[in-house]
């Protein structure tokens, strides 16, 4: 394997930056000084300028995944590629048995789906049933198979909504093995009754999907999350925190020592609720996703949260349709394929709104993208560090240079973007995933089935303590 040099950059860490070069050699970093010089045969990369950081780690996608009569249009080739174009180079998907299926089955499913990946890949295990199978097969999961995050959801009635009963012995058998419980906190009960009068009343458009999914039902889901997993006694991993209440609950929880941890995602920080307003069925289609975007007085406290670390983490909950793919619902909100995409985006966004706007550091902005899903998921200092030894997963982003979001200039595999127009500065121009170069200026060399499997051990950090 040929060895790069990186040069003349800025290294930046969750901790710290400093002027140096990096060496990436035979997949791993294997030096970083000052006025390092190339051994013949050494790739030498000029980042003079820029900004060199651990590759991002997207703690929450949906790739290749059948949801409400589709399936999610980027697979583990499209969805991976797109990703290393971002800048990102690890992605943990979840599994999602049938209701019923076994998750081991499910589990070598998805391992197969996924081995056409471009970047470094592990799973969540989604507890879409509960049942003495279930859970029996959830110590295999954790002790052979590297699943260490168990995702549990309050949303979803009639289909992936589980009891507090099950919610209570799903968080006790996480707690015996390890794992990390996540939950998507949405209240199922309001959701359903609300989506029930919204159609009495005619309401079928896009506007009845965010009608019916107030911040109140994500408020008092997290709440409630969060106080079975302290009685319990667990840690807990809150996905796609999108409503100040959420991130209010978790504030209040983390500040009387509660081991919660909060995930939000870029959309949520500069999309608001007008979306559902539009008059074009796909504009407004395209952006249906649970749960949805606020009114724009909640991206102020999520971004005080991110700055604040009450959030510790942000993902892209990548689950993306294309615009026909959402027809499915043109006559009832509720058959619209549930996601957005993002898996592309979620660096760029991220710089440009929270570092070129001045709302955080470059190196809160890796914390963010990067180490905190890494530690938080027991993947570090593999992945999400700049170490000697850490996998050389590494990204140079240019600060100074610009370019415009859209569908058709995206990698991912549909003709929708959520940032569609959006102009961002700071632009990552190198990708290296093990020290193969990915992304090279614009070029994207994506092989498939490079990526490896990430097996993740339990009793990672949350149980430790804060994160
Ligand atoms: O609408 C969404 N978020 N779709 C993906 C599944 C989930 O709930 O995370
Ligand atoms: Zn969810
Ligand atoms: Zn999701």
């Amino acid at each position: 394997m040929t060895a790069t040099l990186i040069r003349g950059g800025t290294l930046v860490t969750a901790d710290g930056r400093r002027q140096a070069d990096l060496l990436c050699r035979d997949g791993l970093i294997a030096a970083i000084a000052t006025d390092l010089e190339p051994a013949p045969g050494t790739q030498v990369i000029d980042a003079g300028g820029c900004f060199v950081m651990p590759g991002g780690v997207d703690p929450h996608t949906h790739l290749q995944l059948p949801m409400m009569g589709a399936v999610v249009a980027d697979d583990f080739y499209t969805g991976t590629a797109a990703a290393a174009a971002g800048g990102t180079t690890s992605i943990l998907d979840f599994v999602g048995p049938e209701r019923g299926q076994s998750p081991l089955e499910a589990l070598a499913v998805w391992r197969s789906r996924a081995e056409k990946a471009v970047i470094d890949y592990g799973f969540h295990m989604t507890v879409s049933w509960w049942g003495p199978r279930f859970s029996e097969e959830m110590e295999t999961l954790v002790r052979d198979h590297g699943i260490a995050s168990f995702k549990f959801f309050l949303a979803y009635k009639g289909g992936l909504m589980l009891s507090d009963e099950d919610l209570i012995a799903g968080f006790l058998r996480c707690r015996q093995l390890g794992a990390l419980p996540q939950v998507h906190a949405e209240n199922g009960e309001l959701i359903a009754y609300l989506q029930a009068k919204m159609l009495a009343e005619g309401v079928t458009s896009p506007l009845g999907h965010v009608l019916s999914r107030p911040p109140q039902c994500e408020g008092e889901a997290t709440g409630r999350a969060i106080t079975l997993a302290e009685i319990v006694d667990v840690p807990l991993y809150v996905v796609h925190v999108s409503a100040a209440e959420a991130a209010r609950a978790i504030a209040q929880a983390r500040s009387r020592g509660v081991k919660v941890i909060g995930e939000t995602l870029p959309g949520f920080l500069a999309i608001d609720d007008s979306v559902y307003r539009h008059a074009d069925f796909d504009f407004a289609a395209g952006h249906v996703m649970s749960p949805p975007y606020r009114p724009r007085e909640h991206q102020e406290v999520l971004w005080q949260a991110l700055q604040a670390a009450t959030l510790s983490t942000t993902g892209t909950d990548h689950c993306c349709f294309t615009k026909d793919q959402k027809r499915l619902g043109r006559d009832d909100f509720t058959r619209i394929p549930n996601g957005c995409g993002g898996i592309e985006d979620r660096l760029h966004v991220l710089w440009h709104l929270g570092v070129t706007g001045g709302r955080i550091s470059p190196e809160r902005f890796v914390a963010l993208t990067s180490t905190n899903a890494a530690r938080v998921f027991n993947l570090w200092p593999r992945k999400g560090a700049l170490e000697i030894g850490s996998d050389a997963d590494v990204i140079v982003l240019d600060p100074a240079r610009t370019k415009t979001l859209s569908a058709l200039a995206q990698h991912q595999n549909t003709d929708f973007s959520v940032w569609e127009g959006m102009d961002v500065q700071g632009v990552v121009v190198h990708t290296f995933s093990r020290g193969t170069h990915l992304w090279a200026d614009g070029e994207l060399r994506a092989e498939r089935g490079r990526g490896r499997y990430l097996e993740r051990a339990a009793f990672g950090p949350a149980y430790q303590g804060r994160l």
